[in-house]
């Protein structure tokens, strides 16, 4: 068998037209357009290349966008009160801390100062909690991407057995929780593995659905993946390679090349997880100006 490959791009490309499209009723209904602001501190690469894409997927889609940049030596008083005044600004409608932040700050305490109307990354705990009772308000654009993936691959996620590897508050976690609701594009039978599971590959042979996000290359071989399943690989590592301009090339969790042999559909990594996961924060974004407008 050799697997569909499920084209990530194609998918957002998809959302960010929905997305325009609700922008452009926006505006007519309230005159301005949805505002995102990020919060960019220290200068980790990789972070400064999530939020120009971040960025250039606003403008795309009609969404007002702004970045706060800091240096890392910023305090955890003064990132607050960066954070208070974006939540007192009625043209921000979306705030976004970059994570990770410098060690010295803390982030649950920083992710606690967001408006929970204004928490688009999902990671507030009263967003959080919604989305364990049932009632997700803003779920995190990763977990939000796959599923969105999963349906526009009209893969029957209800019943399906779902495995996922990798337990995060970002990512593990919360999809879950997301495969676990009742209604379309879920009501699965989720398994979560981590670094405490006996025996990962007994776990993901038996998965219809296995999603991998360990952040972990290799993590997923061919012989732990039942014949036709779909997989999602979440994964993003950096790894060396001296053949590329930059001299690292990017790679996920889950050995594609074997892996694409045994699997019916699998996503790549780049082009697959990472530019849905950003339409889904637009979609978060527009969301939330819309809440906005209607209190
Ligand atoms: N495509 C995107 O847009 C996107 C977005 C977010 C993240 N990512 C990528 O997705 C990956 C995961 O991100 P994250 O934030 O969830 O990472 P994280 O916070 O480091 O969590 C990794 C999770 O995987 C588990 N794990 C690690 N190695 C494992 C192994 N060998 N077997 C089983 N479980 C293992 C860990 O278990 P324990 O809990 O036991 O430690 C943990 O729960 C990273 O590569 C990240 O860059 C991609």
């Amino acid at each position: 068998m050799t697997a569909r490959i499920i084209n990530g791009r194609e998918v957002a490309s998809k959302v960010h037209q929905e997305v325009a499209a609700g922008v452009e009723e926006y505006r007519k209904l309230n005159g301005g357009v949805p505002g995102l602001t990020a919060v960019l501190i220290g200068d980790d690469p990789a972070s400064h290349s999530y939020v120009r894409g971040k960025e250039r997927a606003c403008e795309k889609v009609g969404i007002n966008t702004d970045t706060i940049r800091r240096d890392a030596s910023i305090t955890q008083e003064e990132l607050i009160g960066i954070v208070e005044d974006l939540n007192n600004d009625p043209k921000v409608h979306g705030i976004l801390v970059q994570l990770p932040l410098p060690e010295h700050l803390d982030e649950a305490g920083v992710i606690h100062a967001i408006d929970p109307m204004k928490d688009v990354d999902g990671l507030h705990p009263e967003n959080a909690g919604l989305l364990v009772l049932g009632k997700p308000r803003f779920a995190p654009a990763t977990p939000l991407g796959v599923q969105r993936m999963l349906i526009e691959e009209n893969v029957e996620m209800k019943g399906a057995r779902v495995v996922i590897v990798g337990r995060s508050k970002l990512v593990g976690m919360p999809l879950a929780l997301l495969l676990l609701q009742k209604g379309p594009g879920a009501n699965s039978t989720v398994t979560v593995c981590h670094t405490g599971t006996k025996d990962i590959a007994a776990e993901t042979r038996r998965a219809d659905v296995l999603i991998v996000a360990a952040g972990m290359p290799g993590t997923i071989t061919a012989d732990m993946v039942n014949a036709g399943a779909v997989v999602i690989d979440v994964g993003i590592s950096r790894v060396d390679d001296p053949t590329r301009k930059h001299g690292y090339r990017l790679t996920g969790d889950v050995e594609f090349d074997r892996v694409s042999e045994v699997a019916s559909a699998i996503s790549p990594v780049p082009g697959g997880v990472g530019p849905v996961t950003i339409a889904m924060l637009l979609v978060n974004v527009l969301h939330a100006a819309n809440l906005a407008t209607s209190h």
